[in-house]
């Protein structure tokens, strides 16, 4: 299958690309790139007034399958992947069973190859059942494609059973994901501990029980060489403590979801919205700002959703029953878009550099670029397109989505996975 990409605004910063071209795939590879071409025997697909950028990965997503599929499963997760315009989702362990050795990894990659809309780059747990206590089965799972390891949901608690998961693990060259959370400190907090938290009479999630752990895991990858990214970095503090890793030296990485980007605690009211109740907390306004300049700046290398879905049930019990967790792969490009861009503050380049190079890079996974012989891992979006979130419902099983009902401008249109059209026309094939 061949097709013919005519007119789009090409975006790529790593083949120095940012004009109007044609790309023409053939197979599941990029064939030629150029200001004109001709068709051939290729489907020709008008892209004028349209983008077009290396396909947009997601390095935190929760699938939810096995286990979970009340909440969303590979089949789900991945349509609304492609309908947010992504070629591609690294999946989290806490499903059940725990993604903690090869077997439940081949599963998920085996039902990604058998019902997925993009890829999948599954990551592995670092503790057997995430439970902090003895190390996972690391080498099992590489061996059958774990892209990184993660006890995402949960932090690591103890300071020396990370140490062991990251002297042992990093003899895989897999990078340690580190999701920050001192459980003795945060205990049943439910939002940012503050003003609002009193205010709403919810538990405080302080601040320092994320901060602490990004502390201590720096000095640990200090001390064991171990590759680390943090996961969805909230705080002011927190980024400030990453700035200064990276300035040092250390091989450190992070992300940025846009919940903590556009959102705050100040969004929290009576009305108890569940769909606001996630882990990390939606903090303060002047965090958010923080975060905001992180991503402009490169501190925070990667904008990922943490895509966490459950099912109207769960998140409609009260607020300290419901589970963390906010949807996120079908609005974050377009909040990208409306939040960052429109407004100036950032460009194209650098949102293709935080969804797309950056994330396949902290992975390990090949790039992928705009140029002849990469692979066909391409996503088009409208920049002029608006829409509602939320008014023709989601491609996810769940709707817990913060930003329901926020008028967005900006959409993927077209995706492309190895050449294969994954969404058509804002349809997902
Ligand atoms: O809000 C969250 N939900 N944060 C996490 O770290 C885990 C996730 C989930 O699994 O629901
Ligand atoms: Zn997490």
């Amino acid at each position: 299958m061949a097709f013919l990409l005519k007119s789009a605004h090409v975006v790529d910063p790593a083949a120095g690309l940012d004009e109007v071209c044609d790309v023409l795939i053939e197979g599941d590879k990029i064939a030629a790139v150029a200001p004109s071409l001709e068709a051939g025997d290729a489907t020709v697909l008008d892209m004028s007034g349209k983008y077009l950028v290396p396909g947009l990965v997601d390095m935190h997503v929760h699938l939810r399958e096995p286990g979970y599929e009340h909440k969303e499963d590979i089949e789900s997760g991945t349509r609304a992947a492609a309908k947010g315009g992504f070629t591609g989702v690294c999946s989290m362990p806490n499903t059940d069973p725990v993604a903690d050795n090869g077997s439940v990894i081949e599963y998920v990659k085996a039902r990604a190859a058998a019902v997925g809309h993009c890829r999948v780059f599954p990551s592995g747990a670092c503790s057997r059942g995430l439970k902090g206590e003895a190390l996972s089965e690391m080498g099992d799972m590489v061996a059958h494609g774990a892209v990184a390891f993660t006890d995402d949901g949960r932090g690591v608690q103890g300071a020396g059973m990370m140490r062991r998961c990251m002297d042992y693990g990093k003899m895989f060259g897999k990078v340690f994901m580190s999701h920050c959370q001192d459980e003795d400190l945060v205990g049943d907090g439910q939002i940012n501990e503050g003003a609002v938290s009193t205010r709403l009479g919810l538990l405080g999630w302080p601040a320092q029980g994320e901060e602490i752990q990004i502390a201590r895991d720096i000095e640990l990858a200090k001390l064991t060489g171990a590759k680390l990214h943090i996961q969805h970095i909230s705080t002011a503090y927190g980024l400030e403590l990453v700035r200064r890793a990276k300035e040092e030296g250390v091989e450190v990485t992070c992300e940025a979801t846009p919940h903590h980007m556009f959102l705050s605690e100040d969004d929290l009211d009576e009305t108890y919205n569940t769909s606001l109740k996630v882990n990390p907390p939606l903090r303060t306004q002047a965090d958010a700002e923080a975060i905001r300049q992180g991503v402009i700046d490169g501190t925070v290398d990667a904008i990922v959703t943490d895509h966490a879905p459950h099912a109207a049930w769960e998140k409609s019990r009260e607020f300290e029953l419901a589970p963390f967790g906010m949807i996120g792969l079908e609005t974050s490009l377009a909040l990208v878009l409306t939040n960052m861009v429109r407004t100036g503050k950032m460009g194209y380049d650098r949102l293709v550099e935080a969804m797309s190079i950056a994330p396949r890079r902290i992975l390990g996974l090949d790039p992928v670029s705009i140029r002849p012989g990469s692979v066909a891992d391409i996503t088009v979006f409208d920049p002029e397109l608006t829409w509602t979130v939320g008014e023709d419902g989601f491609e996810s099983k769940a709707a817990n989505s913060g930003f329901t009902g926020v008028e967005l401008t900006g959409r993927a249109t077209d995706v492309f996975v190895g050449g294969k059209q994954t969404l058509a026309g804002g349809a997902v094939c």
